[in-house]
């Protein structure tokens, strides 16, 4: 029997368990992350990452990032199993992210995914890096179940999404141009601050006011999608301003007026489609939604409207494979196939493919 009949044979008799042990790994950006699951519980959860490394390029290099995924991933395994008080006979399934991602990244967790899964004759399953990241929200909320809207905020996608069930999903708004946490990192690196962006300027704005007039794009219309392009422009030019002027500034005052633009316009839109829809509870998925003031906010929004919000923990908000091991997880209960020897990384997937 061929590979990817007898993983297909495998997965269908351990979909019958709650308890299948999952081991996940996530390599699509600067972090190098291995996380292994037994059903719902979250046994350990390792992430390398690789920030320092980039910080003094202002970015992420991916040449620089898959060298790094190569030397890492074998020592971020080996630390999972440690953690998790196992070895590799009791994982029973690999998970791993295929897409979307920088390429070359993306390869070195796929091709060690394979191996493992291949020499160790047990299934694979291809994750999609955005699904994994809404996924988080099952880790710390088992409970959790659709209907609800989820907006994914993170460094290469800004999108709300209906979610009637797991598989009926849809996208009801999106960016136009840039992603949330790309305004930030762009704004950032404009104001001097490290790589990445946005936990800096969230720093930064708590000591500033929002006192800089901001623009508001799609100011009264109806719809649900963003863009963030106008508001990074506007600000650097505000700094550029002020710099060629030879002017007094306040690099908080900047922060904390670009940071209230950027999250009120995710809060204002993700508000507006729950109660379009009548649906009754948020869901927070993507980097930014580490974001403090997105939370506070989206809270008191939502408990006025009646509302529920969750959020992943701060740590899973951000890059891991624990989300990986999530989406694996679902993915297994909703009868997805297994992945071949011939899995692919895949620089750009739909949101939801
Ligand atoms: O989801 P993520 O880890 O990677 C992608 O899949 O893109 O998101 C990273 C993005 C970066 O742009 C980063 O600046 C932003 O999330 N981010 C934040 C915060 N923490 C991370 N943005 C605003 N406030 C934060 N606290
Ligand atoms: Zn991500």
């Amino acid at each position: 029997m061929s590979y990817l009949d007898s993983s297909n044979e495998k997965l269908n008799r351990l979909k019958k368990r709650g308890d299948i042990v999952i081991l996940a790994i996530e390599s699509s950006c600067d972090e190098t992350a291995c996380a292994i699951m037994r059903g719902k519980q979250l046994l350990s959860n390792v992430v390398a990452t690789q920030i320092e490394i980039h910080r003094r390029f202002g970015g992420v290099v991916p040449e620089i990032a898959s060298r790094n995924h190569t030397l890492a991933v074998e020592n971020v395994v080996k630390e999972a199993l440690v953690k998790a008080n196992m070895t590799l006979k009791d994982i029973e399934v690999i998970g791993v992210t295929y897409g979307a991602g920088l390429l070359g990244a993306l390869l070195v967790g796929v091709s060690y995914a394979k191996s493992l899964a291949y020499s160790l004759d047990i299934p694979l399953i291809a994750v999609n890096h955005i699904k994994g990241h809404v996924a988080a929200n099952y880790i710390a909320c088992p409970e959790l179940v659709p209907p609800y809207v989820c907006l994914i905020a993170s460094g290469g996608h800004t999108a709300i999404c209906k979610v009637q069930d797991l598989n009926e999903i849809e996208i009801i708004g999106s960016t136009v141009d840039d992603a949330c946490g790309e305004a930030f990192d762009k704004v950032a690196r404009c104001l001097g601050l490290p790589y990445p962006g946005g936990v800096e300027i969230e720093k930064l704005a708590s000591e500033g006011n929002c006192n800089i007039e901001m623009p508001l794009p799609f100011k009264g219309e109806e719809h649900f999608n963003f863009s963030y392009s106008g508001l990074k422009t506007a600000v650097i030019n505000y700094i550029h301003n002020k710099e060629q002027k030879g002017e007094e500034y306040s690099k908080a005052d900047v922060a904390a007026s670009f940071q209230n633009r950027a999250i009120g316009m995710l809060v204002d839109n993700t508000i507006r489609a729950t109660l379009k829809y009548g649906y009754k509870t948020i869901v927070i998925a993507g980097g930014v939604g580490a974001n403090k003031l997105l939370r506070s906010k989206m809270s008191e929004e939502g408990k006025k409207h009646n509302i529920n919000v969750i959020y992943p923990p701060l740590n899973l908000c951000t890059d891991n494979a624990a989300m990986i091991a999530s989406e694996t997880r679902i993915l297994i209960e909703s009868g997805a196939q297994c992945a071949n020897i011939d899995l692919d990384g895949s620089a750009n997937v739909r949101i939801f493919d």
